[in-house]
């Protein structure tokens, strides 16, 4: 039987940070501490929120590195603990909201992390973190409303975590904070929100709500051609806004799930010195899975093909990949240093991640290994 959960409260507007202070108090956040990156911080944007806030921190953590790690989170999960905080405020992107969950989780949980993974039946035992709110600065991962976090373990796998105690207490949501956004980033980023709305559309399981927001999202990104505009043009506050809903939306669809462009991203993205981008990753896979599933879910490529403003029985993969090209995103695995060697290890963590279950075709590992090395080039 169908079960619908929908989130959490997000505030979204352009200059809308300046409401956090007051949003913070309403959740008894008096003492926050803030986690960020070294980028966030060189930018001016941490000094912009410690403004907003109107209070002193309890602490900040500005060394989240991409792709965040167990490592990381045990040591800022102390630190968090040390410094008497009632809450956490996450701002940059993906790495620094997952990030910001762990802390959360490790700071109020006894057990090691392993244990709370969700393909092992952890999500059951992850109780109350502290209040969170996320302030996204890119527009894609969509972490800001989702139950989800990926976090890279001491064990080398990439793990995914999913519990409604993951979900930030509140989104707060300004499109003018991805204003300065470079264009590679805002590439990358806005096609992790494309496959998202994409991903989430085709797999089997049955959310019309969810379905529609993803239909949404992917007219937004693409069919009215907001992605390209702010890749152009990063300060197309018009183009942010879009993008950046496009993004929200992304995350609300896939609480339906994902599929094999994200299982196998997660699965290469756990390589960590090769420095992927997880939302180019998906770039490059992207179609390349909408060719493997070409005829298995027909009605959802046509609506897709609608809202994207394509030509019926126009090619989905091909349409995607001219996206890819329009935007700078490298044509294959192989420009961005990935080989030959590292696809049976990626095909075998690709199988075991959460979003393989999602598919609207099953895969099995002689697929994905096809799919690597098509897209391997
Ligand atoms: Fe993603």
């Amino acid at each position: 039987m169908p079960v619908f959960n929908f989130l959490t409260q997000c505030v979204f507007d352009s200059g809308a940070l300046i409401q956090l202070g007051k949003l913070a108090k309403s959740r008894g956040i008096t003492r926050p501490f803030i986690v960020t990156d070294a980028g966030i911080k060189a930018s001016g944007i941490l000094a912009k929120v410690e403004d907003a806030l109107g209070v002193a921190p309890a602490g900040v953590f500005a060394e989240t590195v991409p792709n965040p790690t167990e490592t990381q989170a045990k040591v800022a999960a102390q630190l968090y603990k040390e410094s008497g905080a009632d809450g956490i405020i996450a701002v940059g992107g993906g790495s620094s909201m997952d990030h910001a969950k762990a802390i959360g989780l490790l700071a109020t949980h006894d057990e090691p992390l392993e244990v709370y993974a969700a393909d092992i039946g952890g999500s059951k035992k992850i109780g109350v973190i502290p209040p969170l709110i996320a302030i996204p600065t890119t527009s894609g991962t969509g972490s800001e409303v989702s139950i989800g976090m990926v976090i890279t373990m001491e064990n080398g796998r990439k793990e995914t975590f999913a519990a409604r105690n993951l979900i930030p207490v509140i989104a707060l949501c300004d499109p003018d904070l991805t204003l300065g956004l470079p264009a590679h980033l805002t590439a990358a980023t806005g096609m992790d929100a494309m496959t998202h709305c994409i991903e989430a559309v085709l797999t089997p399981t049955i959310n019309p709500p969810a379905e529609g927001i993803g239909y949404d999202g992917a007219h937004r990104a693409y069919g009215m051609g907001m992605l390209q505009r702010a890749v152009r043009d990063g300060s197309d506050a018009e183009a942010r806004w879009h993008m950046m809903m496009a993004s929200y939306e992304g995350a609300l669809a896939f609480v339906k799930g994902l599929g094999g462009v994200h299982a196998l991203s997660h699965a290469a993205g756990r390589l960590h010195h090769k420095k992927l981008h997880h939302g180019t990753l998906n770039a490059v896979f992207l179609p390349h899975i909408l060719r493997f599933h070409h005829g298995a879910a027909d009605d959802k490529y046509a609506r897709l093909r609608s809202v994207m403003g394509l030509k019926p029985g126009a090619d989905l993969a091909d349409a995607i990949q001219d996206l890819n090209d329009a935007i700078g995103i490298p044509k294959t695995l192989r420009a961005m240093g990935l080989a030959e060697e590292d696809g049976p290890g990626v095909v075998e963590f690709a199988l075991k991640d959460l979003a393989h279950a999602g598919n609207p075709r099953p895969m099995s590992a002689e697929d994905y290994e096809m799919v690597y090395t098509t897209a391997l080039g």
